[in-house]
């Protein structure tokens, strides 16, 4: 499908976290230490938005049932039981553009 502008650089400042639409994906888009990563915002476990969670470094916690996930990989990091991870997109930076590939 090829690269998508989500949102332009000062949208998204370092440490925090917006939600995108992308071709019908719901996508958490996250600004770690001035890079970009984007991952699926709905979570593995009941399918809460992520994006509504609290972001902290790379680690965001669900706002449901605080499973935390690291927005750089997808992977689960912290909750009771194994989750599957988070579908990850690739983002690239191009000017003052950020797209994410789906
Ligand atoms: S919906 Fe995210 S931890 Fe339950």
């Amino acid at each position: 499908m090829g690269r998508v502008l989500a949102c332009r650089r000062d949208e998204l400042p370092s440490g925090r976290v917006k939600y995108v639409q992308v071709n019908g994906n719901d996508v958490l888009l996250a600004n770690v230490d001035g890079k970009y990563y984007a991952v699926s915002d709905i979570c593995n476990h009941a399918g809460a938005n992520l994006h509504e969670g609290r972001i902290s470094g790379r680690h965001i916690t669900c706002p449901w049932h605080r499973a935390v996930w690291d927005v750089t990989t997808g992977e689960l990091v912290q909750f009771p039981v194994k989750l599957k991870p988070l579908k990850v997109y690739k983002v690239s930076v191009d000017g003052d553009a950020v797209y994410v590939e789906v």
